[in-house]
């Protein structure tokens, strides 16, 4: 399906080629940090910095509150009589950066290598975000209009986990209605192979709190009359799985919908390297439920992982203590169509009935998100392949995805409107990560396919 980018598209970017990478460093040099308060003057002046850039380009644009870091709304809404109303969703917040010293340049000083742009957010998601802002943005510059009739979401706390947007996209649902959503937060399967995501997990983050003793004890005048914490944590975390691999949580598995054939195909079809994955983990062995490929248990089946512990003397040299506590950081990984309040009881649950006595637990949620998977038919996704053909030269394969975008699911329900996400970041990309990087010419492509997007949506609804 040979596709072109529209040529005053296509020239308006190459035109502005120079000044559009000056603007995306100035706005990856924001620390929009959202999970730090200390940066909470950074993250109103990127929510700023979105909403004036979107203005500029020619669209409205408004910084509305909520119960933490504000959303920017920017809308355009001219488009000819019928045309589809689509809702972009990004978010400007970004990962801690530390730690700082493993980064070969500073974070929030964005520099281009190796036609690489390395910075935090550079792919997640600021430059992302950004490329949908230059797409619109081109369209208007170009021709003065677009389209469609674009409503642009950006969130300052999808790294936090998106606490507000729920509420937020409830209580304005009526300015969001869209018959389609655009996200690009995410990655290609591999350089040059565009992709678009059948799937992404939901989470359920969990604290476990174990109190034994109500202060450290001498190990040797209390070790073996006292129930140690840090063993009674051991032995609950170690129930979680059976020797399979399988998570032995009872309940766990009730709703996950198993994949169909026709996406197992499509999966096992996919260029992998299972010893290249290996190389890139630097584990001595992979390792996961037995009776799954590696792709597939990254993207088609929960998980449940811990991600911190904490308990007892851990500094230089020995120090004989009964810890008077422990801690545990664990979360789940969901598939369709298990909910984190559902995995929240059965968590519960299963925490209570294999505590030994002799300590008191409590377990806290942290915060959770459901999982989706995506409709790969119809109009939207038909017009998705014509685009990436324009900029990428080929068609897209799809893929999925074993992180969350928490809101993805609730704009999807809230909005009926069926959701494309298509990302342009690479394995190995390091988001979340020191030298975190993006492609240029990803972000170049990317941007160019968005561009295209929005006629080719049109096309496809015979309103242009
Ligand atoms: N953009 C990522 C999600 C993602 C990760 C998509 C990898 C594709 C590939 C998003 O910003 C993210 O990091 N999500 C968090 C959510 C959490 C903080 C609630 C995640 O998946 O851990
Ligand atoms: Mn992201
Ligand atoms: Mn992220």
């Amino acid at each position: 399906m040979p596709a072109t980018l529209a040529s005053d598209l296509a020239r308006y970017l190459d035109d502005n080629d120079r000044r559009i990478h000056d603007e995306l460093f100035d706005f990856l040099r924001i620390p929009s940090v959202s999970a730090r308060s200390e940066y909470d003057e950074d993250m109103r002046r990127a929510a700023k910095w979105v909403a004036d850039n979107l203005r500029t380009a020619g669209l409205s644009a408004e910084i509305m509150p909520t119960g933490g870091h504000p959303v920017v709304l920017g809308e355009w809404r001219k488009a000819p009589a019928g045309a589809p109303t689509v809702l972009v969703y990004g978010h400007y917040d970004v990962q801690p950066a530390e730690p700082l010293e493993l980064w070969t340049t500073p974070p929030f000083e964005p520099t281009m290598r190796n036609g690489r742009i390395y910075a935090r957010g550079s792919v997640d998601d600021k430059g992302q975000l950004f490329a949908h802002m230059k797409a619109l943005e081109a369209h208007m510059g170009a021709r003065g209009k677009l389209p469609v009739n674009i409503v642009v979401l950006a969130e300052g706390e999808e790294e936090v986990g998106s606490d507000n947007l729920e509420a937020f996209v409830m209580a304005q649902a009526k300015r969001l209605a869209c018959d389609y959503v655009v996200v690009s937060d995410s990655s290609m399967f591999a350089p040059g192979l565009p992709s678009i995501l059948s799937s992404l997990r939901g989470l359920a983050y969990f604290q476990i709190d174990l109190e034994g003793p109500t202060r450290d004890l001498h190990s040797g005048s209390y070790g073996g009359a006292v129930v140690n914490p840090a063993m009674a944590l051991a032995r609950i975390l170690a129930t979680f799985f059976d020797e399979n691999g399988r998570i032995a949580i009872p309940g766990f598995y009730d709703s996950v919908r198993e994949w169909s054939p026709k996406l197992r195909g499509a999966i096992a079809a996919l260029p992998f390297d299972e010893s290249n994955f290996q190389e890139e983990v630097g584990a001595p062995a992979l390792g996961g439920e037995a009776g799954y490929s590696t792709l597939e248990r990254l993207w088609s089946r929960p998980t449940c992982e811990v991600n911190g512990l904490l308990s007892g003397y851990t500094a230089e040299g020995s120090k004989t203590v009964l810890p008077s506590k422990a801690m545990a950081k664990v979360s789940c990984r969901l598939v369709a169509d298990q909910s984190p309040a559902e995995i929240e009881k059965l968590v519960r649950a299963h925490i209570a009935r294999v505590t030994p006595a002799g300590v008191r637990v409590s377990v806290q949620m942290l915060h959770g998100g459901q999982p989706w998977s995506a409709e790969l038919e119809g109009p939207l996704y038909d017009a998705a392949k014509r685009a990436l053909n324009a900029a990428f030269g080929r068609d897209p394969v799809i893929i999925g995805e074993g992180g969350s975008i928490p809101v993805v699911s609730d704009l999807q329900r809230v909005l009926g409107a069926p959701v494309l996400l298509v990302g342009f970041g690479l394995p190995g990309e390091n988001a979340h990560a020191p030298d975190e990087w993006f492609l240029d010419e990803n972000f170049t492509k990317g941007m160019r396919a968005m561009a295209s997007l929005w006629d080719e949506i049109a096309v496809g609804a015979g309103t242009r």
